[in-house]
């Protein structure tokens, strides 16, 4: 398959994009800095250029982009829309724009995370973002043309940002690695749609 990755530098996709390329797929990196492609998902222009650019893909996977900390207290809706530009609209973009420049049959694997469905302090911006991810699959698998997929990957936090992250949430148990990769294979390779695969450990 032909795959779009966008984020595949970071974190996840430093695990993910070696694993694909290893399964003989042909992979395409797409990133504001990093990789072959420029995107940065903040920018639904720059997500049509690069679909221009990388012509018709069997799966777009997105592992970029996050939810900013916030203090509730002196959080503003304004504030709350910026945080959802990136990783709420960019990747829905994604997908709204993907209909349309994808092959037949092609798939979306998104990413959104675990505070779509656990409180924990200064994550508002965060669980609304992927609350709100998790809904659009749901809409957007009844209705999207030519037997195209999507899903959603929600991690809690992963291995590789347990030394980063693990002090921001005390006692969150991390997902393996290469537990977390195999859930975006099964949704890049498998047939399932509008699911969200819970990745919490
Ligand atoms: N790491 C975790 O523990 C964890 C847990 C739950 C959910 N997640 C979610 O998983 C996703 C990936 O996480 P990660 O830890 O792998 O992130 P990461 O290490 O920060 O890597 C993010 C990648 O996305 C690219 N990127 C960032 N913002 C972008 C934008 N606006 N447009 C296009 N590309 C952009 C970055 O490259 P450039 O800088 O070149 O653009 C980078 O390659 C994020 O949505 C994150 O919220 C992560």
């Amino acid at each position: 398959m032909r795959i779009l990755v966008v984020g595949g530098a970071g974190t996840i996709g430093k695990r993910l994009v070696p694993e694909l390329r290893s399964r003989g797929h042909d992979v395409v990196v797409a990133g504001r800095t990093s990789g072959e492609v420029r995107v940065d998902l903040a920018e639904p222009e720059t997500i049509a250029a690069m679909y221009r650019e990388v012509g018709a893909v069997d799966a777009v996977v997105s592992i970029a982009a996050h939810g900013a900390l916030d203090e509730f207290a002196k959080l503003t809706s304004a504030e709350l829309r910026e945080n959802m530009r990136a990783k709420f609209y960019g990747q829905a973009e994604l997908v709204l724009q993907g209909q349309h420049r994808a092959a037949d049959g092609a798939s979306f694997t998104l990413t959104s995370g675990i505070f779509a469905d656990e409180a924990w302090p200064h994550v508002t911006g965060g669980g609304v973002i992927s609350g709100a991810l998790h809904s659009f699959v749901l809409s957007a698998a009844i209705e999207l043309p030519r037997g195209m997929r999507v899903n959603a990957v929600s991690p809690t936090m992963v291995g590789d940002s347990a030394d980063e992250f693990g002090g921001h949430f005390p006692g969150m148990r991390p997902v393996p690695m290469d537990e977390l990769v195999r859930h975006y294979l099964d949704c890049v390779e498998g047939d399932r749609t509008g699911t969200v695969v819970r990745a919490y450990a």
